[in-house]
This record gives C-alpha cells, structure tokens and sequence, in this order.
C-alpha cells in the first residue's frame, strides 16, 4: 500500500480556541458592522481569514529568534538573511521591509511614476493600491482560463502572452517600468505560474526592454506546483527549481509572513545598483536602516531559518495536501469551489452557492457572515469589495469572479479542523435557497475598503 503523506513535524505547543453560541455570534457580528476585520479573536472559532503571518514556527524557528542581533547596523542576522536569501534567489541587493506592502511601497517610490503601467497576473490589492495611489495603472493579463472555476488548467496564474505584448506595443517601456508576477496568484485563487510562462514572459519583455519583477509572498508553493505539474521539474529540488525561477527576474517583493513562515517581515531582493541605491533612501525614510528595515535581529534570524524550511519538499506537501484534503471534501459535498484546488487556500465560487442573492448585495460576503454564524469560522471575501471602486469614475468594479476564501494558516489547524469546516459549509448549502438577501454599505473609507467598510441588512 502506498503511504499516505503525513506532517514532517510533530507538535510541542497549543493554544486555546473556543466554540460560541449561535446567539452570541449574531450579536457579534452585527456589532461588528457585518465585517468579519472587525471581530476579536476571541470571538472567532476557527480562523481562516488570512494566512498571512498566521503559521506556527518550528522549534529551530524559536531557537533562533534567541540568537537575533540587535544591532541597529550590519547585525549578524542580516547578515545570515542575506546569505540565505542570496542562497535561495540568487539576487544580490537585499533590503529587510517590515513587510510585503512595505517592500512595495519602497520598491514602487523608486519605480512607478504618474500615468505608468503596471502589466502581471491579477495584482494583489495592496499591490493594486500602492500602483493607483502613485496615480499609475494595474494591467491584468492573466489567462482567461483562470476566471472559469471549472477549467482544470494546471497554471492557472499564468500570463496570457497575447495580452501582455498587446500592453507592450501600446505603451513601451517608456511608460511600463516593470512587469510584475504573482507567485502563486492569490487573487486568481492561489494559483501556480509554470516556469515555461515566466521563461517566456521574461523573453518577451526583453525584447521590449523590460525588466521582470516577482511577488514573491508564496513563491515556495509555486515551486512545488512546478514540481507536480511541469514534467521537466518532477526530478528537481524545491530549492533548484526557485533558483531557476528568479534567474529570469530582476528582483523581487516579498512578504515574509507567508512562505518565509514568520508572523511579521517582509523583504526586497534585486540586481541593479543604481534601483537599489534609490530603495535604500526610501527603506531609512519609511522603515529604518537598510540591514533591519523594520524588522527585529531575532525576526530576521527566525526568518532566515523559516526560508529554509519552506523550500523543502516534505513540508510543502503536507501543507499543500492539507488544502487539498479540505477542497476534496466541499468538493465530495457538492460544494462550488474554484479548480484546480490552490496553494494556500479554497476559494468558493459565491455566485453558484448563493444564486439568489443579487450580485450587488455582496454575496461572497453573505456568504463569509453566513459561514462565520453557523460555526464561528472566519473567511475573506474576495468579491466586489476587494476589488473595491474604479479611481476615476467611483463605480464598484465587478471581478469576474466573486469568492469566499478560506485560508489555511501554515502548520496550525489539524485534519479534524478541515472536517468541521467542510461540515459547517455543507449546513449552510443545504438552506441556500432560503438566503435570498444580502448586505448594503453605510460607509466606507476612499481606498482598501474592505478591510473597514460598514455593512447592514439589505
Ligand atoms: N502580495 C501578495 C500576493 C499577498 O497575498 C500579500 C498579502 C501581499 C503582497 C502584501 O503583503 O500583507 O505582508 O503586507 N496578502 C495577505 C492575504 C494579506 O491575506 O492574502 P503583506
């Protein structure tokens, strides 16, 4: 028989959680505005909001967090998060940011300018706001396969060749600073770019003179899915496959609190002198010194460790089968959700769930208040109010998609947890029919809405 995977780590530490009242959670939640940023922890069963800085960190992790350097400058752990970044990237300018917004927003004070486009594959949304804020234009080029559920395309984050040289020839790198691709996409429902479609978006703007910059935040999961999926990579290391991957970039952003496995960080990583140079200024005025950039000696040392580990192959398919594990099962309960399953994630398709709610009414978002107050589980919506009001003319942006995400934190709920999770979407599947309304906004601030938007009863 063939031996199922199991976890390459046993667990020494827990930390309480607690089951609510149903009654409890309705009040709850309607204190909260009906938006699930604003419940305390406390109020929360389990919490699949985010897996951003969310994970739990190894022994060698804590081990090394006693061994930080604080040194305000050319700190040993800097220098060992360096060693290992170089290491794994093969980059050779690196800058610590507290984290992955914060590396946009140093990286883009230097790069992106008024008017400015910014072509890649679905862009994450504080990728999306730190471009729009800077007056400056987001171009999705991801392939259309991406935004049908259904198709079992295996990269689903890839760039749509076609459309990106449309973007080329329009606008030339007069106007295009970088590229920029997502790995894994997130907003496309945690999905791998193969290394065949970065090989080739990498040739294409060399010929139009434009460099290729990474979004790093899962970029480990990418790799794995290479390896599964891409025939030329199933005899690679992890670690190999990610050296490859960033051979055909320019640099990179990263947010450490995701694939770097550390509750807090962030990081830039690139070639050119002169790119770095201007970062540098912008890393002291908006998060410190160039060797800490906001972050700790021990987070950079826990950090360093944490890279390590997220490039090795046996954790990285007992975290991706976990998600597997959970998406198998809504998919056993009939349950839409998007296909292939992603990385770090399972994204429900809102649409076919609640087909009774009208679209403006938010229903990935029912869908989210729906999930949390039958069982105390929190998700995001990644809908209409992600994608929050075109800039110019203030209307909602409807995405061709409109999903409840549920995302795992990395080595922290068990195999019994995804059990309840999926029984708790089962039980509200089966009233679907009976939810026929959703949610208006009372208010909303002008850009990121959805983090605190105020909601009511439609
Ligand atoms: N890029 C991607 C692809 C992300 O998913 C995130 C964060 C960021 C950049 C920004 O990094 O949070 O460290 O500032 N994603 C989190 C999420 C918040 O829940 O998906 P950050």
């Amino acid at each position: 028989m063939k031996l199922p995977y199991a976890e390459p780590y046993r667990i020494k530490m827990t930390e309480e959680i607690h089951q609510s009242a149903p009654e409890e959670r309705a009040e709850w939640i309607k204190n909260s505005h009906y938006n699930l940023f604003n419940l305390k922890s406390s109020q929360v069963f389990i919490d699949l909001l985010t897996d951003s800085g969310t994970g739990a960190m190894s022994d060698k992790q804590w081990a090394a967090l006693m061994t930080g350097d604080e040194s305000y400058a050319g700190s040993r752990s800097f220098e060992q998060l360096y060693n290992t970044v170089n290491k794994l990237t093969g980059f050779k300018h690196l800058l610590p940011t507290h984290q992955g917004r914060a590396a946009e927003n140093v990286l883009f004070s230097v790069l992106v300018k008024e008017g400015n486009i910014i072509p890649g594959n679905s862009h994450f949304d504080t990728t999306k706001g730190h471009i729009e804020f800077r007056k400056a234009h987001a171009i999705d080029c991801t392939i259309d396969e991406a935004f049908d559920i259904n198709n079992l395309y295996p990269f689903k984050g890839n760039i749509d060749l076609n459309k990106l040289e449309k973007v080329y020839q329009e606008y030339g790198k007069e106007k295009i600073p970088f590229c920029l691709i997502t790995i894994t996409c997130n907003s496309s429902g945690g999905q791998p770019v193969s290394m065949e479609n970065i090989k080739a978006v990498r040739e294409l703007s060399n010929q139009y003179g434009i460099p290729v910059f990474f979004d790093s935040a899962r970029f480990a999961e990418n790799a794995y899915f290479i390896k599964k999926r891409e025939a030329a990579y199933q005899d690679k290391s992890i670690k190999e496959i990610v050296r490859e991957l960033y051979s055909y970039g320019d640099g990179m952003t990263m947010s450490s609190k995701k694939d770097g496995l550390v509750n807090i960080g962030g990081f830039i990583a690139l070639n050119n002198d002169e790119v770095f140079q201007k970062a540098s200024n912008f890393t002291i005025i908006y998060e410190g010194f160039i060797t800490y950039g906001g972050m700790a000696g021990r987070d950079m040392a826990a950090l360093a460790q944490g890279l390590d580990e997220a490039t090795e192959f046996t954790y990285l398919e007992s975290r991706i089968s976990q998600i597997e594990y959970l998406g198998n099962k809504l998919i056993e309960y009939g349950i839409p959700i998007q296909r292939p399953i992603g990385g770090h994630a399972v994204f429900i398709d809102a649409l076919t769930f609640l087909p009774n709610v009208p679209r403006a009414e938010f229903p990935a978002q029912t869908l989210a208040i729906e999930l949390y107050k039958e069982a105390g589980i929190r998700g995001v919506e990644i809908g209409i109010l992600l994608a929050d009001r075109d800039p110019e003319t203030r209307e909602n942006r409807y995405p061709k998609m409109e999903l409840l995400r549920l995302a795992i934190p990395r080595k922290t709920y068990t195999n019994n947890h995804m059990d309840y999770i999926a029984a708790a979407l089962k039980n509200v599947f089966e009233r679907k029919n009976e939810i026929t309304k959703g949610y208006k906004i009372t208010w909303e601030p002008d850009i990121l809405r959805h983090f605190t938007v105020h909601l009511t009863e439609a």
